[in-house]
């Protein structure tokens, strides 16, 4: 038997449908208006849909997950998430770079996305992976409050 360390770092693996309830569990704790586990069932089984997850060695409980698009050459991150007591651990950075580099063995040009103009962790994140601001569409995403917020569009060459 292994003797795990109370917080062994999670690992990297693609993953699918199975783990829809966790992704469901995860989002409604990182967005406003959060996914149903149904939308990642039917998200998962759609074409050209590509996961990966961050999968706690000890129990194999999702820790965090990526789930991209992808559209002839082009791709685009339609969520990432990191359960809250996994944050500022290194996970999205984890999962972000063997996402990427998936992407790109499959010949994967061009990852777009689409991030809250106010979600400095996020920004934050992907400027570290050297996405750059190609876009921004004005009152794009309801908040909690009467405001609507801004997108921005980012976008990163793979290849
Ligand atoms: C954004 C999110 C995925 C980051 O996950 P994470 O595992 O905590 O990120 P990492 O530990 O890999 O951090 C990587 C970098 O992101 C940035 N970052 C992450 N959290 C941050 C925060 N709270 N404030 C500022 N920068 C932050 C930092 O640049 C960090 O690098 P550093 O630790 O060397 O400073 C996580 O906060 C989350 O799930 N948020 C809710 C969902 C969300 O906003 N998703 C993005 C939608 S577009």
């Amino acid at each position: 038997m292994i003797n795990w360390p109370a917080k062994a770092s999670p690992f990297i693996r693609p993953i699918g449908a199975e783990r829809s309830a966790e992704c469901a569990a995860i989002h409604a704790t990182s967005f406003t208006y959060p996914w149903q586990e149904a939308d990642f069932e039917q998200l998962f089984v759609a074409p050209g849909t590509f996961a990966d997850g961050a999968i706690e060695a000890k129990e194999e409980h999702l820790a965090g997950f990526i789930l991209s698009r992808i559209a002839a050459d082009e791709a685009e991150i339609l969520t990432i998430a990191v359960a809250p007591e996994w944050r500022r651990r290194g996970i999205a950075t984890s999962l972000l770079k063997p996402h990427l580099y998936g992407l790109a063995a499959i010949r994967v040009s061009r990852l777009f996305l689409e991030v809250d103009a106010e979600n400095t962790a996020a920004r934050a994140l992907y400027e570290n992976f050297g996405f750059e601001q190609v876009g921004e569409r004005k009152a794009y995403y309801r908040t909690a409050g009467t405001e609507l917020a801004a997108a921005l569009v980012m976008r990163r060459d793979l290849l």
